[in-house]
């Protein structure tokens, strides 16, 4: 089964996809980790970001994402990456570099790999994958959908939460700057060509702005439930 989490940043979609897939015992896709790391490839490198430099150094590269107790850990070419890809500038650059094809169609095509190898070795499981594009384009077949949303100012503040808990720096960061890169970010996701931020026809919205992170993961895992077991009540 395939549990797509789609929405802007902030929405909570990164903690209800770990805690569901925790839940569940199956496996969590964070794909903005994988545009995060094709980001920090293009800086490190200082490759302008259009789509012939995509076309040479994507297919070279070696994108990994492997399950640790604190998360995700994320390897880039060999190298751990996990908090680099977390800074600001990461985030500009991986919303940036999305929207070339040649990124989308490499990590489109990675993310259907990783999926499909955990299902075939693990029977009766599943993946809850989160992202901007997982409903419309990357599985639109997924037995369930959401589509997370909530107020900038909810998502700013999470944000800052976010940078000053774990981020490696830019705890000071003001609210203001966090709400102007999130409503950039949001407008660069959306209105880009190719597989924008979107809500799939099928998906459930669920705005999160008011509602704690155990009701939206019980959201979720009765969906999830609905689908497995459609006659119970
Ligand atoms: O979820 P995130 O904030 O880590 O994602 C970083 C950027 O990557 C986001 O601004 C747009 C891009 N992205 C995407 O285009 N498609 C996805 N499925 C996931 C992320």
């Amino acid at each position: 089964m395939i549990v797509a989490i789609d929405g802007p940043a902030g929405s909570g979609k990164s903690t209800t996809a770990r805690r569901v897939a925790d839940r569940l015992g199956w496996l969590y896709l964070d794909t903005g980790a994988m545009y995060r790391a094709v980001g920090l490839a293009f800086r490190e490198k200082g490759l302008p970001v259009t789509e012939a430099a995509a076309t040479d150094l994507v297919p070279g590269l070696d994108v990994r994402l492997e399950p640790g107790s604190d998360g995700t850990r994320v390897a880039l070419d060999g190298d751990d990456v996990t908090d680099r890809i977390r800074t600001p500038e990461a985030s500009s650059d991986a919303s940036r570099v999305s929207a070339l094809a040649p990124v989308r169609a490499a990590m489109v095509a990675l993310q259907r790999h990783v999926a499909r190898e955990y299902v075939t070795a693990h029977a009766d499981s599943g993946v809850v994958v989160e992202g901007r594009d997982i409903g419309t384009v990357v599985f639109p077949d997924a037995e369930v959908k959401f589509f997370l949303v909530a107020d900038l100012d909810a998502r700013a503040s999470r944000r800052l939460v976010d940078l000053a808990d774990g981020g490696p720096a830019d705890a000071s960061e003001a609210l203001d700057t966090v709400r102007a890169e999130l409503a950039a970010r949001d407008l660069r996701d959306e209105s880009r060509a190719l597989a924008p931020l979107r809500a799939a026809p099928d998906a459930v919205t669920l705005d999160t702005t008011a509602l704690t992170i155990d009701q939206q993961v019980e959201h979720v895992l009765d969906a999830v439930r609905r689908v497995r077991a459609p006659s119970a009540p």
